[in-house]
């Protein structure tokens, strides 16, 4: 595929197979990650993989238990009070893996590195027939200190992309974009 032709036609895939992504697969897309570019060659990320239908699901509802008691907060979650309170919404859509990067510092450029190295991911998983989605309903639980505790993982490591990983169920259509708006274009 046509590196063009990949960024045009990747999607955020919300419809997974039960089919799992094997260990080497998980494991090359984490190393095509770290091809991304960062300030300073600093490379502040560093990755976590959750597998497994039953524990995504488990996480799941506690994220959307979390999003619902800090609605509040977030007056910009509103409209998707309906979608959380539903027990039956995975917001993990029943993909088999979820590839977690973290940021290893909180120097000013981390955050856009691993942002950069995510969609690395993103892209390169979908060169390989795999979908992705980035969750960010999964951030303020991932976020919790006991959760990254649980998977062992310190405190002051900040999640950044939580990803869905998995062999996509049905194609996508493509999501318009808007045109760029092109503020100025000086010469001379
Ligand atoms: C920071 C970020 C957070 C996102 N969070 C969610 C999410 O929680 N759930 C979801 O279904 N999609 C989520 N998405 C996917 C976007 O909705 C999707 O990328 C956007 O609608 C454009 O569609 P496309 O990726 O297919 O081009 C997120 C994307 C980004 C970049």
């Amino acid at each position: 595929m046509e590196l063009i032709e990949g960024i045009r036609s990747r999607r955020a895939v919300r419809k997974y197979a039960a089919r799992p992504v094997d260990r080497a697969t998980i494991d090359g897309l984490i190393q095509a990650a770290v091809l991304a570019p960062s300030a300073t060659n600093a490379q502040p990320w560093a990755f976590g993989v959750v597998e497994g239908p039953g524990r995504l699901r488990d996480l799941s509802t506690r994220a959307k238990a979390l999003l619902l008691e800090r609605m509040s907060d977030f007056p910009h979650r509103q409209r998707y009070k309906d979608v959380l309170a539903d027990p039956a919404f995975n917001i993990f859509y029943d993909a088999p893996a979820l590839v977690i990067v973290y940021a290893r510092s909180l120097t000013p450029y981390a955050v856009g590195d691993c942002s950069m190295a995510a969609y690395t991911l993103m892209l390169a998983a979908h060169g390989q027939g795999l979908a992705t989605c980035w969750i960010g309903f999964a951030e303020p639980l991932l976020q919790l200190p006991e959760v990254k505790a649980e998977f062992g993982v310190a405190a002051e490591l900040r999640v950044v992309a939580p990803l869905v990983l998995g062999y996509p169920a049905e194609a996508v259509e493509p999501t318009p974009r808007n045109p760029p708006e092109l503020l100025f274009w000086m010469r001379g």
